[in-house]
């Protein structure tokens, strides 16, 4: 059998279940931005059916998602550029993720560590969509037939299932129709880590709010939370290695130097034997002068939402015209009567 190629292609998603945090900003946005500029289509998604696996206050859906979309835009995300859409709009992902329920194996699932995370100690009492969020997730990547997948470090797994989906479809069907897609985990911080704790990661849903960085928040709160994260009483190293046991010391350098578009190395270059009293003013400045212009173009955004729905709504119709004909030859091969 001859191998098909694939157009290049991005899909990634986020959840609106929650404002962004500069973990989703450094391990995802920029990185979708700076694809959208390289010889690949783009499409970016929130991920609003993914988010109802935890339940979901309807009004605050709804303006998280329109949020989330802002976020997108003022970080540079270009609707000309990009596909931009949620998830609901393009019921094809829904519909491919009932197929790969088929084709998953109740072993596979049962591995998920996200699952686990966030089931916690109930997970009789965790929603059947929190078990199966993973499929979903499959098939809103090869809905697109997406070869590139640009995601934090905690979305691994989930990408490695993605292939085990695609490669057993191919399998039992005697296809090459689903491509196996490429996780694109690239950056200084691909883990963001809570300001409260290095060994967490920083999560919108975290009950602390001091734990996080949140992109709307405005240039005074930023500093105050910056100036407040938990770190040690050494000095910063001026390597890399001296790094290695010193999580919250870790945290913070990687975060500016993901900010700043620098290696760790050329950072501590700079900052190596300076203590935290001097590194974390320069640290809130960088965050204030990198963050601020995209939480104003947001709250500009967000006052009008009709103009987001908008381009929702047109990201939807160009997402159709790549997600309706594989769906249909989809289920083609599945044997379905059209
Ligand atoms: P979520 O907010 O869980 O929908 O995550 C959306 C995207 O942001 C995914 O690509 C995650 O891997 C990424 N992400 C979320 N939190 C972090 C973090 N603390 N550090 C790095 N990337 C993150
Ligand atoms: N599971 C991802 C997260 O929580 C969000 C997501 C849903 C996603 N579908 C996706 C990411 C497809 C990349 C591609 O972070």
């Amino acid at each position: 059998m001859t191998t098909p190629t694939f157009t290049p292609r991005v899909f990634s998603g986020i959840q609106p279940s929650g404002g962004l945090t500069l973990g989703n900003y450094l391990g995802a946005i920029k990185r979708f931005v700076s694809m959208q500029d390289e010889a690949f289509e783009t499409i970016y998604c929130m991920v609003d059916l993914h988010a109802i696996t935890v339940w979901q206050d309807p009004a605050d859906l709804r303006r998280n998602t329109r949020e989330l979309a802002a976020g997108f835009i003022a970080s540079g995300i270009s609707p000309e550029k990009s596909i931009l859409i949620n998830q609901s709009q393009v019921p094809e992902h829904a519909q491919l993720a009932w197929i790969f329920n088929c084709v998953a194996r109740m072993g596979w699932m049962k591995r998920m560590t996200q699952f686990k995370d966030k089931a916690g100690k109930n997970a009789e009492a965790a929603s059947l969509g929190l078990f199966g969020y993973p499929t979903l997730m499959a098939a809103d990547i090869l809905i697109y037939h997406a070869t590139h997948v640009p995601v934090g470090e905690d979305q691994k797994q989930h990408l490695e299932l993605t292939r085990d989906i695609a490669a057993k479809f191919n399998h039992d069907y005697g296809v090459d129709f689903f491509p196996l897609t490429e996780p694109v985990i690239e950056g200084a911080a691909t883990r963001v880590m809570s300001l409260r704790d290095g060994s967490k990661k920083m999560s919108k849903s975290d009950p602390s709010d001091a734990s996080r960085i949140n992109m709307t928040d405005d240039a005074d709160t930023l500093a105050k939370k910056i100036r407040k994260a938990k770190t040690d009483p050494d000095a910063l190293p001026s390597e890399a290695a001296g790094l290695a046991d010193r999580p919250e010391a870790r945290n913070l350098v990687n975060i500016y130097a993901a900010l700043n578009d620098q290696s760790v190395e050329e950072v501590l270059r700079e900052v190596g034997g300076q203590q935290f009293g001097t590194f974390k003013p320069l640290l809130a400045e960088l965050a204030v002068t990198k963050l601020s212009p995209i939480s104003e173009e947001m709250a500009r955004l967000m006052a009008d939402p009709s103009e987001i729905d908008r381009i929702l709504s047109r990201g939807a119709g160009q997402a159709r015209e790549i997600t309706a004909p594989i769906l249909e030859k989809t289920y083609e091969i599945v044997g379905m009567v059209r």
